[in-house]
Formats: structure tokens, C-alpha cells, sequence
């Protein structure tokens, strides 16, 4: 089932460049009303690109770990476009950590990575999730994680195509970013457990949350973090934001019936498109040949 994104009142966190600019531009192309929020000057400027596809835009510069500026974007969304149908949790930040980093960096690095990529979509989904449930016309939730949760190998997930291309089908993929990345993976480790936890709140109100879990994807962010390391072979098997913003699209055109709850792994290596619908995996002591009972007489 595919159904009309047109007219619907979308919000993208993070929109002046990179991956979620192109979610705005997608947004606005399939007639979706769309309002912009980045700490960067130059969102000022994507309003009114939005507007030449004969919708309602607006933009404000700000930061989505604060909480009043979170507050008056969301109420001032809801008034000019008469609520929130679709918000998409893209804005992030990104830069190498390690484990012995001195206690000098930590201020900077918890409040850029944890502020703006798990702070700032908690704020964001507790200023519009009561929105969404008042109005009561459901709604769609898309959070931005990434590959290092669920990508082949990891403890999360065996990926079913890591017999094809998967660049690591050969040696297990180490967990989460490898070692200089802690702070961001633990920051998207907890947009799984709100997309998990929201997922199930929500489901009975046909609001609708999955993540987005992509791997290297072409935007400033990744430009910035591997600089003149990234050889143009690499950069070639990088994904495309548009791509990206195609996934988006299809997910939110799934409509109520769709999809919730899940993490959806975009993998370098193979096609950039939504597949099917996963089925949960239930474990059970029996499918493990778990025996409470051996395990203790042992
Ligand atoms: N590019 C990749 O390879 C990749 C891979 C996996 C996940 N992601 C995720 O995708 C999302 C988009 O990343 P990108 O690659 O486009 O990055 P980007 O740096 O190119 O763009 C991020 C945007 O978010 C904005 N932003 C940062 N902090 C903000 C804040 N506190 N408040 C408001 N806006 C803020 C930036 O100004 C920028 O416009 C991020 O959540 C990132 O973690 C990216």
C-alpha cells in the first residue's frame, strides 16, 4: 500500500546540509508542508527552495538540544501548518573519541554528540508526541541511527546478505564504529531504545517510529571525518542523501499498516532501497537449547 504524503505537516531536524537536506527537499516534492530547524545560519535559505514545489515552509536557526528552542519551533509548526503529522530526526554530529580522551574533551564531546543526537530527538519526539496524540490522526516518527548497531557481525543483528557484497562478509564487522567513535555510538545506541520504547507506546495510536541505520552515506559530516583519507575509490561506494531520502519516503508511504519498531539497515555494498518488512525473531529458551535447569545443577 502506498499512500499520499500531500498536504501531511513534516518537521527535519538538521536540514541545511548533508542527508537531511535532502530529507526536506524529498518531503517537499511529495507535497508534504515542511519546517526546518539547524544550528547553521544558512537554513534561512531552504524555505524558500522548498516553496517552488507550491508548498508551506518555514525554517529557524537553532539548536534541538535545548529545550525552550525546541518548544517554540514545535508550537510555532504546529500553528502555521495546524499540527505535526511526520517528524524526522536527523540532525547529529560526529567526531572521533577514545577511550583515554582527557576529562577536558568530555564536556564538548557529551554535549555535541549525546546533546544533538540523542538529546535533542528525545526533545523533539517530547515536544510532538503529545501533539500527535491529541490531534489523533496518528503519525510518523523517523529516527537517524546508524549502521555501527546493526550492521553485519554486530551482536544485534547477522545480516542476511553477508554472504553477497557486503564489504564485510569476510571478517565480522567489528561492534559499534571500531575503537575512536564510543560517545556517537552510545548516543545512537540510545535512539534504538527510543525508537524501540516509542514504538510500542505508540502503536496503538497508529504513530508509527523506525530508524533509520545507514552506513556511510555522502554529506559534510563524513567529509569532515575522513578529510583527505578518503580516497576517491572510497568515496565511490559511499551511499547518496538522495537515496537515503527515497527510504524515507517509501517508509512514510507505507502508511498506518506499515512497518514500526524497526531498524532499518542501510549497507554500503548493496542497493540503497527499503526492503521488505523484517519479521521479529523471537528467542526462546528452546531455539537457543537454553536449560534453566542443567545451567544451575552445572
Ligand atoms: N553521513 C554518514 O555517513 C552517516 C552515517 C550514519 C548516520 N548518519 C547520521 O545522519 C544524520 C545526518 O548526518 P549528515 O551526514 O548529513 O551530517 P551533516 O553534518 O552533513 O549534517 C548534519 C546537520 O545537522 C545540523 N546540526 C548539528 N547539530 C545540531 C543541533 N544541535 N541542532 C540543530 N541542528 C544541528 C548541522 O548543522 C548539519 O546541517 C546524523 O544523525 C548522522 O549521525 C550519517
Amino acid at each position: 500500500m502506498s499512500v499520499s504524503l500531500r498536504g501531511r505537516s513534516a518537521i527535519v531536524t538538521g536540514a541545511a546540509v548533508g542527508i537531511g537536506n535532502a530529507y526536506a527537499r524529498a518531503l517537499a516534492r511529495e507535497g508534504c508542508n515542511v519546517a526546518v530547524i539547524d544550528i547553521r545560519p544558512d537554513i534561512a535559505d531552504l524555505p524558500k527552495e522548498l516553496e517552488k514545489n507550491g508548498i508551506k515552509s518555514f525554517a529557524v536557526q537553532g539548536d534541538v538540544s535545548q529545550p525552550q528552542v525546541v518548544r517554540k519551533f514545535v508550537d510555532q509548526v504546529a500553528a502555521q501548518f495546524g499540527g505535526v503529522d511526520i517528524l524526522i530526526n536527523n540532525a547529529g554530529q560526529c567526531w572521533v573519541s577514545l577511550v583515554d580522551d582527557d576529562l577536558d574533551k568530555v564536556e564538548k564531546d557529551w554535549e555535541g554528540m549525546v546533546g544533538t543526537n540523542l538529546r535533542g530527538e528525545y526533545l523533539m519526539g517530547r515536544a510532538v508526541i503529545p501533539l500527535m496524540l491529541k490531534a489523533g490522526r496518528g503519525g510518523e516518527i523517523v529516527n537517524i541511527g546508524t549502521d555501527h548497531g546493526v550492521t553485519c557481525g554486530s551482536p544485534n543483528e547477522i545480516c542476511t546478505h553477508v554472504e553477497s557484497t557486503c564489504p564485510w562478509h569476510e571478517t565480522p564487522r567489528p561492534t559499534g564504529g571500531g575503537t575512536v567513535l564510543d560517545i556517537y555510538d552510545a548516543s545512537k545506541y540510545g535512539t534504538y531504545a527510543l525508537t524501540f520504547a516509542w514504538a510500542k507506546a505508540l502503536r496503538p495510536s497508529n504513530i508509527r517510529v523506525n530508524c533509520i541505520c545507514m552506513g556511510a552515506t555522502d554529506s559534510h559530516m563524513i567529509r569532515g571525518f575522513f578529510g583527505e583519507r578518503a580516497t576517491p575509490e572510497e568515496v565511490a561506494t559511499w551511499m547518496t542523501a538522495e537515496n537515503s531520502a527515497q527510504v524515507v519516503v517509501d517508509i512514510l508511504k507505507e502508511g498506518p499498516k506499515g512497518r514500526t519498531g524497526e531498524t532499518i539497515n542501510l549497507c554500503i555494498g548493496r542497493k540503497t532501497v527499503l526492503e521488505p518488512e523484517r519479521k521479529p525473531i523471537y528467542v526462546t529458551p528452546e531455539s537457543v537449547g537454553y536449560n534453566a535447569r542443567e545451567t544451575v545443577d552445572a
